[in-house]
């Protein structure tokens, strides 16, 4: 028998066992919690003196970690912050938490966004998304490519550069995209990531391997429509869920994609650092429609395409998975957030529950439950059983777009 059918089995058994009591159909967190928002903030930690320019793009604004305490609190917990830094392991030891928030990006070495959960689980205090293994390898893209690749997920041929002088592989094509490994915000990316032959990806690859000092990923360039989509859930998300309507039957809530239209961003073709560092209004700044003008069974393929993303790096509860169309119009994986950025009305995510109409609040708080049942911290829901996970495996051809 399955992992899935001995899951139903075991909560089907214990719904019986608890038919006596009354039916609880708006699960809530069992108690009042003591919260802390991790965070690294902007401007406020120390970055080494070899950083390159754009160091610690990813890091938030001390009012995304206000809004986010803000929701919380809303709900009658109590909200702390905690710096994600090398004092973390005391300020935890002082304050407690019953859980964490987790939003820090880390500080230097190769994993750095998998420290956090790596000390949390050290001290078993609870914490939301995802556990250390996968923080660790969604920050490293090659790593990503390759578990995708294993798992059959599309995703553009790719090369990796660690000392920069290997010898380029023979059967990738120009036009290619050179980038750091292990960067977020579209650092080291601008519009000379697109290389057109051999003397230009030498230089480049050299640039990122001694700016950011650590691996260049080299891909084949997508030259197609590239959309953003969130992923949120788990197969028992909506037992724990404040909005257990928005999940489908595996478990898992479809948010409208997001398309960015680079030909208007300041580096055009790229979304690029300097493109993510915009505001609406102001010059260069991308294209963003959501939901995206597509096909909706192109739409329902990406969104199944991002879930498998997120499960073959066994992420948990929140991801967002960047794709880009290939010459041929065939969808590839780029990369995954497993820790997307969630400055109101301004990271991409915002942007897709804006879109659909699913408050901060209530996009914050569903973070916090799908993160908090996973310590049993969340009192179930009869409402929705488990059902089979059933997505689409096969890789269905799209008309060029
Ligand atoms: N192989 C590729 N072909 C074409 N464009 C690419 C490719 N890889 C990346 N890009 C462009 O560069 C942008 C940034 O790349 P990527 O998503 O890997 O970086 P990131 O910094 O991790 O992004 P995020 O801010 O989402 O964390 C993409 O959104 C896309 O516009
Ligand atoms: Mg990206």
């Amino acid at each position: 028998m399955s992992d899935i059918a001995n899951s139903l089995n075991t909560l089907q058994e214990q719904e019986q066992a608890e038919s006596d009591k009354p039916p609880s159909y708006h699960p809530r967190l069992a108690r009042t919690l003591r919260v802390a928002v991790i965070a690294n903030v902007k401007g406020e930690t120390e970055l080494p003196i070899d950083a390159p320019a754009d160091a610690g793009a990813e890091f938030d604004k001390r009012e995304t970690i206000q809004a986010i305490q803000t929701a919380i609190e809303s709900e009658g917990h109590t909200t702390l912050f905690l710096s994600g830094d090398a004092n973390l392991p005391y300020t935890l030891r002082e304050t407690s938490p019953d859980l964490c928030f987790n939003i820090a990006e880390g500080l230097g070495g190769d994993g750095r966004e998998a420290q956090v959960p790596a000390l949390l689980e050290m001290m078993r205090i609870p914490y939301t998304a995802s556990r250390v293994l996968t923080s660790a390898v969604a920050l490293d893209k090659t790593m990503t490519k390759r578990i995708w690749h294993e798992v059959g997920l599309p995703t553009a041929a790719f090369q990796e550069f660690i000392t920069g002088n290997e010898p380029l592989n023979q059967n990738l094509y120009f036009p290619m995209f050179v980038k750091p490994a292990r960067e977020g915000t579209g650092m080291g990316m601008d519009n000379g990531s697109i290389i057109y032959n051999e003397e230009e990806l030498r230089l480049r690859v050299a640039w990122v391997i001694n700016t950011y000092h650590q691996p260049a990923l080299v891909e084949e360039y997508l030259p197609g429509r590239e959309f953003t989509v969130a992923v949120m859930g788990r197969a028992d998300a909506a037992l724990y869920s404040r909005r257990p309507e928005l999940y489908q039957a595996d478990g898992f809530h479809r948010f409208p994609v997001l398309e960015v239209d680079n030909s208007i961003s300041i580096t055009p073709g790229v979304y690029g650092h300097h493109a993510k560092t915009l505001h609406a209004g102001e010059n260069g700044y991308p294209g963003f429609t959501c939901p995206a003008n597509t096909d909706p069974a192109l739409a329902e393929y990406l969104c199944n395409l991002a879930i498998q993303g997120h499960n073959a790096i066994g992420a948990v509860d929140i991801s967002r998975v960047d794709i880009r169309m290939d010459a041929d119009g065939q969808p590839r994986l780029i990369e995954i957030n497993t820790l997307p950025g969630l400055t109101p009305d301004f990271s991409d995510l915002c942007v897709i529950a804006n879109a659909e109409g699913l408050s901060y609040t209530d996009l914050i708080l569903e973070i916090l439950y799908l993160g908090a049942s996973r310590y049993n911290l969340v009192e179930r829901t009869r409402q929705h059983e488990l059902q089979p996970i059933r997505i689409q495996t096969a890789i269905p051809q799209f008309a060029s777009a």
